[in-house]
């Protein structure tokens, strides 16, 4: 999604025109610059350029790269550098979850979503999930109770359900959704705001133009929220989590959190949902299929000419 969000320049990190777009790559070291020791062409590695990785090639800084360890899926891999991390972060870092809370998971069949509803089912956490009817199978094959978002108000069913509310909600949707999420909390409650899907009308296509206008509405209105929460008596905090600038002021976390995925997977802990894998020149296709929506888990490109099964994402 955050790929859709920059073709339509609503993403605050989308470069200016012309732009490569990727924002996650697993690939095969080619050549090393000069003076580079401790990485050897040939070993796979993953990086998040935020944009580039849609080329067959691309120059990186070997602090940008994290080893990928041997015998993992590339797809599968790939998957953890953006999603998993997002959703790893957010449950350990922008808060700190703890066994039986309750949380609500707004896309829950998505990308970001199906990893928040694994990665919290390791943490022992109840999961409510936001999804359409078409993906409610998905979320309770995770262990998430399905919400239609379509036909429910998810606050109603939310109190219905729980009656006090839940401790975390985690909203990619933005704008006025996150006033409603923050509805859904306990007293003493978190929204951890990261997206701004409602910027995207159907299709994927960005609501109105400039980007720009819609990113400084979304920010204005998350700058309020906040300011709100801090203000009310109730206790109920939003606050929002960007993967880059965590990644730009503490870069060890990356690090350290992509290498602990890493042996998750490894350990079969958890298991990425691949929706579908498409090479790289169809990546019109996969734009066009994320934006009809209806996706469960992450669609991955892959280089042209490597198998579908096993290439490089
Ligand atoms: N802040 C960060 O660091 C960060 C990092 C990664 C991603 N993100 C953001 O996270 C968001 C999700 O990314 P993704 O890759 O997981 O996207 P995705 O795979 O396309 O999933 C989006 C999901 O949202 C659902 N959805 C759409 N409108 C909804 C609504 N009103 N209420 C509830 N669910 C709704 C869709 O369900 P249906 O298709 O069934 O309708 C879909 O399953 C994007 O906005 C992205 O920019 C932020």
């Amino acid at each position: 999604m955050p790929d859709i969000m920059a073709r339509e320049g609503v993403h605050p990190e989308t470069p200016p025109l012309p732009f490569t777009p990727g924002w996650d790559l697993v690939g095969v070291v080619d050549r090393l610059g000069n003076g580079i020791s401790g990485i050897e062409p040939g070993q796979i590695v993953a990086a998040l350029p935020i944009h580039g990785a849609y080329a067959e090639f691309v120059c990186l800084p070997q602090s940008e790269l994290v080893p990928v360890p041997s015998g993992l899926d590339a797809a599968e891999a790939v998957s953890l550098v953006l999603n998993y991390i997002t959703a790893y972060q957010m449950l350990h870092r922008s808060t700190t979850v703890r066994p039986g809370q309750r949380v609500l998971i707004h896309g829950a069949a998505g990308g970001v979503g199906t990893a928040l509803l694994q990665l919290g089912r390791l943490a022992g956490l109840e999961m409510y999930g936001t999804c359409s009817s078409r993906s409610a199978p998905a979320v309770s094959d995770l262990e998430g109770i399905p919400i239609d978002y379509q036909h429910q108000d998810f606050v109603k069913e939310i109190r219905r359900l729980t009656s006090e509310g839940v401790d975390v909600v985690f909203d990619p949707i933005g704008g006025t959704h996150l006033w409603h999420s923050r509805k859904a909390l306990r007293p003493g409650g978190k929204v951890v705001g990261y997206g701004l899907r409602s910027s995207l009308r159907g299709e994927g296509l960005s609501s109105s133009r400039p980007g720009r206008r819609q990113r400084f509405r979304g920010t204005a209105l998350f700058g309020l929220y906040i300011a709100a929460g801090w203000l009310l008596p109730d206790r109920k905090r939003v606050v929002p989590y960007s993967i880059q600038t965590l990644k730009r002021l503490r870069p060890e976390l990356f690090r350290q959190d992509l290498i602990a995925l890493f042996d998750l997977l490894q350990q079969k802990k958890i298991e990425p949902l691949i929706a579908e894998r498409f090479p790289i020149s169809e990546a019109r296709r996969a734009h066009e299929l994320l934006g009809r929506g209806g996706v469960t888990g992450k669609i991955v490109l892959v280089r042209d000419g490597s198998s579908l099964e096993s290439g490089v994402a």
